[in-house]
């Protein structure tokens, strides 16, 4: 078939790629050519899903659990994620206020599709996770970018809010901790985002909370709807397992919220893609219900390794770096490099031709002359990384 003939939509040409996929896709063809490549853009944790919970998804198997499960999820997963939530949020989850996904990245797709209408603005702190604001469009949505900076330690202030926010708001998105800066807000930097968010009625929060379990020094994860039982009408919390629990391929992620949104999102979810699969909604039940400690230890190995990487960053002049306070990456401001950090584009372009060390550039969060690397690679390569970028540095300015 001649390709000419068959184009995508207008809707279809505009959907960009994924900078993270294509930067960590590049840095496969690279080893696969036989290159000492270090892939520090990844977004996964560098650790197999633990056994206990692999073995549950076996015997569900076993047992016979190969078909469809209501498009919500199993009501023993959703009441696992409503107890689990209503621990850790502090407000009150029962199932019919859950949904399960493919991935927390399909959570927030539906939602999106059911919350946001035609011309409504979606209030977006940046620098941003790469895929809201392709899912933001795709829902007939106009983004409102709000640059947040390192000197605020990269968070939205209640003036900048109260500033962006027109009769048009719908959503406003929180991710905390974030991907890409690690930023996390205290339950005072919510406090005080509270009142101008109650003071609008249409406007939503998104609270995207798929790091929280992965937070540093001490720092204590709080989320937006635990604020009063008016913040928690008002939030749709987003998280799922494959982060915190090293899943990301088995692809659950669940929502809970206001029920009618809820229920909108999983008539979305029954007409597009259906339930998650069967068996790995089985192991996020042992994931979620089960021991804890892969969790504590894998935390405990990034806490060891954010911390070398910040004292390697200490001895590079010219960089940045905000220590983050929770998820497995860290974001570093370039322009203090000159010339050669003003382009973040080229310079990870040459970072990784030259010093074969694949990170993602600054824009693709709506961050120009900043860089995010992640910290989700064995201490050895982490550290060779630093030392390889620290020697680009020195040998290119
Ligand atoms: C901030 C953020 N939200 C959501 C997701 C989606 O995660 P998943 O669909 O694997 O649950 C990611 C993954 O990188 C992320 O970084």
């Amino acid at each position: 078939m001649s390709s000419a003939q068959m184009h995508p939509n207008r809707r279809g040409s505009a959907i960009p790629a994924s900078a993270t996929l294509t930067i960590s896709a590049r840095a496969r063809r690279m080893t696969d050519d036989g290159l000492d490549v270090i892939n520090l853009g990844v977004g996964q944790p560098d650790f197999p899903t633990a056994p206990h919970i692999v073995e549950a998804a076996k015997r569900a198997l076993d047992g016979g659990a190969h078909g469809y499960t209501p498009t919500a999820g199993t009501l023993a997963l959703r009441e696992a994620v409503a107890a689990e939530l209503s621990a850790s949020a502090g407000s009150d989850y029962d199932p019919s206020t859950v949904f399960v996904a493919n991935g927390a990245k399909q959570c927030l797709h539906n939602l999106m599709q059911v919350l946001v209408d035609p011309g409504d603005e979606v209030i977006l702190p940046a620098p941003y996770w790469v895929s809201y604001v392709p899912m933001v469009n795709l829902a007939g949505g106009e983004v409102k970018v709000v640059p947040t900076h390192i000197a605020d330690g990269f968070k939205l202030t209640p003036e900048k809010l109260r500033e962006t926010l027109t009769p048009r708001s719908r959503v406003l998105v929180l991710n905390s901790p974030s991907n890409p800066t690690g930023a996390a807000y205290t339950k005072d930097d919510l406090r005080a985002l509270e009142d101008v968010v109650l003071a609008h009625p249409r406007l939503a929060v998104l609270s995207d909370e798929i790091y929280r379990k992965l937070t540093y020094d001490g720092f204590e994860h709080v989320s937006f709807a635990r604020l009063s039982p008016e913040a928690a009408s008002r939030t749709l919390v987003v998280d799922g397992l494959s982060k915190a629990y090293a899943m990301t391929g088995w692809r659950i992620g669940y929502a809970a919220g206001p029920p009618e949104v809820i229920a909108a999102a999983i008539r979305y979810q029954d007409h597009t893609t259906s339930c998650a699969s069967a068996a790995s909604q089985a192991a996020a039940i042992a994931a979620l219900t089960g021991p804890q400690d892969p969790v504590a230890t894998m935390r405990a190995a990034f806490t060891r390794r954010r911390a070398a990487m910040l004292e390697r960053f200490d001895a590079i002049e010219g960089v940045a770096v905000h220590p983050p306070q929770g998820a497995f990456y860290a974001f570093c401001d370039l322009r203090g490099l000159g010339p050669l950090g003003e382009d973040d584009g080229a310079f990870c372009e040459r970072l990784l031709e030259e010093a074969l060390v694949a990170a993602v550039p600054g824009f693709a969060f709506g961050a120009p002359g900043h860089m995010r690397i992640s910290f989700a690679c064995s201490m050895s390569r982490l550290l060779t990384a630093m030392d390889r970028l620290a020697s680009f540095i020195a040998a290119a300015t």
